[in-house]
């Protein structure tokens, strides 16, 4: 579980979060929404602990590091490491040489890596470079770098970003299946409110740094506030949105 309590975050004289007040409950799959610039991708960052907030308390029940992970937005892969090093990455606390992982460390974290790359699809890359992947590929081995540690909370910011509908439901199902399989915590950003609310089983609204809706599917377009109303209603056709998948 991860609870925050009245961030404020600036960046020099610019607020770009105000008085959030939060909690991620433990096993449960999160979505977090808001219009381009509303702080999401800042937010995440202060619950991984990448920046520390300029007020307020994030709380945790988390002993080690890398039970929480953070799926960058813009991917974030070593262009130098194949596949299969950027991925294992977080097992090695970091400790990667660019001439790739000895034989002797290979050995340790190879049967992770090969199951989560076998997940996501992408055993045959394993000795790929970024540069020779398409964008859906490299945001599958984002994913996978995310969840090869198994963390309890998985932050995932924006994954299906820039893709193509089929690209996107791909990532989709894969978080999801991820998630049914050993139920970690995972707050998704997502912009892609028609695949995303199915899937979540509760939904937070940001909008202009503030937290303006943390609640059930069902109700954000019907019971949120009017600012998240005219978001939805105005930036997103909800019309086709079924209930939640069990
Ligand atoms: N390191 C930084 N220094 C200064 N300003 C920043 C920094 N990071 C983010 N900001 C600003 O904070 C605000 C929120 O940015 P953030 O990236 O969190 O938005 P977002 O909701 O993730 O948007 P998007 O949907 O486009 O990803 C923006 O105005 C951005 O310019
Ligand atoms: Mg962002």
């Amino acid at each position: 579980m991860i609870k925050v309590q009245n961030i404020r975050h600036s960046f020099g004289s610019k607020t770009v979060l105000r008085g959030i007040d939060f909690q991620l409950e433990d096993a449960t799959l999160s979505g977090l929404i808001g219009p381009t610039g509303s702080g999401k991708s800042v937010f995440l960052k202060i619950l991984a602990g990448v920046y520390h907030p300029t007020s307020g308390e994030v709380i945790h029940n988390i002993d080690r590091s890398s039970d929480i992970s953070l799926m960058f937005q813009e991917g974030a892969l070593f262009d130098s490491l194949t596949v299969f090093d950027n991925v294992a990455f977080p097992l090695v606390d970091g400790d990667v040489p660019a001439d790739g992982l000895p034989e002797s460390v290979l050995c340790s974290v190879r049967d992770q890596v090969e199951e989560i790359l076998g997940h996501v699809g992408l055993k045959k890359a394993a000795f790929k470079i970024p540069a020779q992947l398409s964008g859906g590929m490299r945001r599958r081995v984002s994913l996978a770098r995310a969840l090869v540690s198994r963390p309890r909370v998985a932050l995932l910011d924006d994954p299906t970003c820039g893709l193509d509908p089929v690209a996107s439901s791909v990532i989709m199902d894969l978080i999801v299946e991820l998630y049914k399989e050993y139920k970690p915590a995972i707050l998704l950003v997502s912009h892609d409110l028609r695949r995303l609310l199915p899937v979540v089983e509760k939904v937070h609204a940001l909008f202009d740094g503030k937290l303006v809706y943390s609640g059930s599917t069902d109700q954000i377009s019907q019971q949120a506030e009017g600012y998240v109303e005219h978001f939805v209603s105005c930036r997103y056709d909800l019309s086709g949105v079924e209930g939640r998948a069990s």
